[in-house]
């Protein structure tokens, strides 16, 4: 069993980033938790992985059940100990035919908010003891680029495209830069990574800027294993700080 443990969210979707990244990890000698919201699908993703020779298990967490991030806090404490990685992965969907602020489906708003905010906020403190446990936990938070279309007091354009989503990363951004500074002086890293345009849904169409999963994984691996003098607090794109 390898000695680092990471645990990756909305990793359901063989097509995803959350795969893609659990498998950069695992092959850079984690043990990987898998978890989705569906039951079965992370334990479908960890057999693959298992059967590529990664040290893999699949978890059920849904990031708007807290039980469910108190129930998978205390699966790792038990079995682990410590994290040593935490890919807040999950997010829910852009709604990109929404080009306003004033179209916004509110109801929505409260589910971006929800899943992408409020449920990686209550995710790290369930496990905050388990990263402050480990020699040098990190933690990525998996934004978007747009967050760039939201300022508080900034010369912005009108249209806004997916704006639950994109006011929902922007928070992240925030919630990314607070939790940094809560873990001042303590072994654990927090930074926020633009993925840039990864092709994982290819039902929707692939656009030529596009890149596969894996390419993206990477610069979510780099955030994950930045060395004890490595930034906090920071939005990164293939490792450039962007914000
Ligand atoms: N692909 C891109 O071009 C791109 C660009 C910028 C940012 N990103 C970000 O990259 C991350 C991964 O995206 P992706 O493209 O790989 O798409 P994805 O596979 O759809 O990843 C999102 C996952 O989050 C899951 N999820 C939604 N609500 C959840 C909840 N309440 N609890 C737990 N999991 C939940 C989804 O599960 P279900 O399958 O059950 O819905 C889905 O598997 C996301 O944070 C996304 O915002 C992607």
């Amino acid at each position: 069993m390898p000695e680092k443990t990471a645990l990756v969210t909305g990793a359901g979707r063989a097509e995803g980033l959350g795969v893609a990244v659990a498998r950069v990890l695992a092959g850079q000698g984690h043990h990987v938790i898998v978890t989705a919201r569906k039951d079965g699908e992370a334990e479908e993703r960890a057999a693959e992985l298992r059967a590529e020779g990664f040290s893999a298990e699949g978890l059920r967490l849904d990031l708007t059940d807290s039980a469910d991030a108190a129930r998978v806090a205390g699966h790792v404490k038990s079995r682990y100990g410590r994290l040593d990685v935490l890919i807040n992965n999950a997010s829910c969907m852009p709604e990109f035919d929404t080009l306003s602020m004033l179209d916004a489906d509110i109801d929505y708003v409260r589910t971006a908010l929800e899943v992408n905010v409020v449920g990686v906020w209550a995710l790290v403190q369930a496990v905050a003891p388990l990263l402050e446990a480990a020699p040098a936990a990190r933690v990525v938070n998996v934004s978007s680029g747009a967050y760039r279309q939201i300022a508080a007091g900034a010369d912005l354009p009108q249209q806004v495209g997916a704006p639950a989503y994109s006011f929902s990363k922007y928070a992240l951004n925030a919630l990314t830069g607070s939790l940094a500074a809560t873990f001042r002086d303590t072994n654990v890293l927090v930074n926020a990574v633009d993925p840039g345009r990864a092709a994982t849904h290819p039902e929707l169409g692939v656009d030529e800027e596009d890149r596969p999963a894996a390419e993206s994984a990477v610069w979510m691996a780099w955030a994950a294993t930045l060395p004890a003098d490595g930034p906090t607090g920071g939005v990164f794109y293939d490792g450039e700080r962007v914000a």
